[in-house]
């Protein structure tokens, strides 16, 4: 979503400034625009792509502070007027805002009623213009921010430069802000993609700072006006890369990826000998996963995915009740919280809002949430203080891949460690840890031999819509396939539990139908025969994803093998011909892979 990006020093702002917005790309933005600062303040804004600002711009665009935008459109529609930065009347503050202002309606009424007239539908306007109101009282800058904000409602990360002062002012509430330290100049981001071929050093803000960035320092304060010291942390340490490097599309750089995302997640968790994990950063004893009574995973999209992929890992190896809750809709049901009982909030970016706010109705009831985060130092992961990151390096498709799979690696590991705190033996713990560990290069053999992923795409890519059904720990496994397909190929997909499909989907299946079917050698594939007999008696064209020698091959039309591996650990391997069939097809239909339409990377509104 929305992305932000600020620069102050002795170089010229506009190529840092492109730049960023350029590397903000990957979050989703239907506008982009920018305001430098050169005696007064220049402001360029433009619908469409960043390339699109780009080539708007007068040849010359100079000044040395400068900041930046990519909407994505919330309050009022995509035009170049809504696009940030919105400006004062006199165009002598500038602002770009992230988040959501809930209660800009009154807001707007009471400047109206001022006589100020405003010049876009967005809420993020109102605050430029009560702070320009602070600023002719004879407020600075930073206590203009300061008042504007005790009357704002909502969430916002925001960056404000003004004609006459050299500093950048931002806040943050809700919408994380980073800023990076250089020598003799400073960045301000949304996240720290941008900054990472820029420096190492960076402060990353808490909800109620606000910080007064220039050429020579950072000082910040928080909400209440008390100063305070802001730790400085580095990047160094983070592996991944953020370039695209050789690959034409992030999708499929990060698809293969996968092997080494693994490696990251796996490295120094796994106890070959004692047949155990270690996720360290849980902060829980084998004393305490003994007296665990149920475990509840949160996540959305993809995370969700991985979470119900997850809860069956971790009930079958620990024998304990786990469930997987949508997280938009867990606090809007009033939940009951067990104390001592174990929550994930399980995410990418860790910054989805609705699994924020399913983290905070947790800890409002006295319990306890962990982090199953990719991003370091995100809010949901400083939010819940503990918890195991993935690991999967920089994610930039919009349509998730690797971290998927380091979410189920990651909620593996942890249903080893719980197993083996509870009933599961040292026999079994020591198979699973070795199976665990030799995934990464069953993933790398598969990827190296991917099957005729062509000939499905040719199947779907005209079709109305595409069945995906598995059983078990494939039910989320096909359902993550449907979602990766309709999320960047714009086809109806729908995902069933194999046997619920003569329930309902099987009156969708006519002639030629494409039904992907997900079925791996484990105890659940005799059945899953039966469902594929069934679709195929209508008509339909079966796409099977079986393990490698399996002779549940014969069942297919189009039939992908995988390499085999524990029943509980398939889901890394049945999932990758998916990803490649919902990239190739959309590559087919000539749609914007990496920048699928309407959807944005980390969705920070509920
Ligand atoms: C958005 C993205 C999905 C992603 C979901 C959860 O909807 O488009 O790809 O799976 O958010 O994101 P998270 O960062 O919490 O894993």
């Amino acid at each position: 979503m929305c992305g932000i990006i600020g620069y102050i020093g002795h170089q010229q702002a506009i190529p840092f400034l492109l730049d960023g917005l350029r590397r903000l790309e990957y979050r989703g933005y239907d506008s982009s625009g920018v305001a430098v600062k050169n005696g007064d303040i220049s402001v360029h804004k433009k619908t469409g792509k960043v390339a699109d600002l780009e080539a708007s711009l007068p040849t010359k665009v100079e000044g040395t502070c400068g900041i930046a935008h990519t909407r994505w459109a919330t309050h009022g529609g995509v035009t170049d007027e809504n696009a940030h930065p919105h400006c004062s009347a006199d165009g002598k503050i500038a602002l770009v805002h992230n988040g959501i202002i809930e209660n800009a309606r009154s807001l707007r009424n009471y400047l109206e009623k001022e006589g100020i007239k405003l010049r876009s539908e967005t809420d993020s306007e109102v605050l430029v213009h009560m702070i320009d109101r602070e600023i002719s009282t004879g407020a600075k800058p930073l206590t203009a921010v300061r008042r504007t904000l005790k009357r704002a409602r909502g969430t916002w990360g925001i960056c404000v430069v003004f004609e006459s002062h050299e500093k950048i002012i931002c806040a943050r509430n809700g919408s994380p802000l980073v800023i990076g330290l250089g020598s003799g100049e400073n960045w301000v981001a949304s996240d720290t993609l941008p900054l990472q071929a820029l420096t190492q050093q960076v402060i990353r803000l808490e909800d109620g700072d606000l910080a007064e960035v220039s050429v020579d320092g950072i000082k910040t304060s928080r909400f209440d006006g008390r100063t305070t010291d802001s730790e400085v942390t580095s990047l160094d340490g983070e592996w991944g890369e953020a370039e695209l490097g050789d690959y034409p599309h992030f999708m499929l750089k990060e698809i293969h990826e996968q092997p080494e995302a693994l490696r990251q997640c796996l490295t120094g968790r796994l106890d070959l000998k004692n047949g155990n994990a270690r996720l360290g950063g849980l902060g829980l004893t084998a004393k305490q996963l003994q007296k665990i009574p149920h475990v509840r995973l949160l996540g959305c999209g993809t995370a969700l995915h991985a979470s119900q992929v997850g809860r069956l890992v971790i009930e079958q190896l620990a024998r304990v009740p786990t469930v997987a809750h949508v997280s938009s809709e867990f606090r809007h049901n009033n939940p009951v919280i067990e104390t001592d009982a174990i929550h994930f909030a399980v995410s990418q970016s860790g910054e989805t809002a609705d699994t924020l706010a399913a983290v905070k109705e947790i800890q409002l009831k006295g319990g306890e949430v962990r982090g199953v985060i990719n991003v370091v130092g995100s809010t949901i992961a400083r939010q819940c203080g503990r918890g195991c990151y993935i690991h999967s390096g920089p994610e930039q498709s919009v349509a998730s891949t690797k971290a998927f799979s380091n979410m189920v690696a990651a909620l593996s590991l942890f249903a080893i460690q719980i197993g083996r705190a509870r009933s599961l033996s040292r026999e079994k713990g020591k198979h699973l840890v070795k199976s665990l560990q030799k995934v990464p290069q069953l993933v790398e053999e598969y990827l190296a031999n991917q099957g005729p992923i062509d000939e499905v795409v040719d199947l779907v890519k005209d079709a109305k819509s595409v069945l995906f059904l598995g059983r078990g720990i494939s039910a989320p496994v096909a359902r993550e396939g449907a979602l990766k397909l309709m999320e960047i190929a714009y086809i109806p997909c729908l995902a069933y539990p194999a046997g619920e499909m003569k329930h309902g989907p099987i009156a969708l299946l006519e002639e030629g139908s494409p039904v992907v079917v997900v079925a791996p050698n484990d105890s659940l594939k005799e059945k899953t025969v039966s469902s594929i007999q069934e679709c195929r008696a209508r008509g339909a064209k079966i796409i099977l994803i079986h393990e490698e020698g399996d002779s549940i091959a014969e069942e297919a039309d189009i039939s992908i093998p995988v390499p085999a591996t524990d029943p509980m650990f398939t889901p890394m391997l049945t999932v990758l011909p998916l990803q490649l069939i919902a990239y190739k097809a959309a590559l087919a239909l000539g749609c914007d892979v990496d920048r699928p339409r309407n959807l944005a990377k980390s969705v920070t509104v509920e």
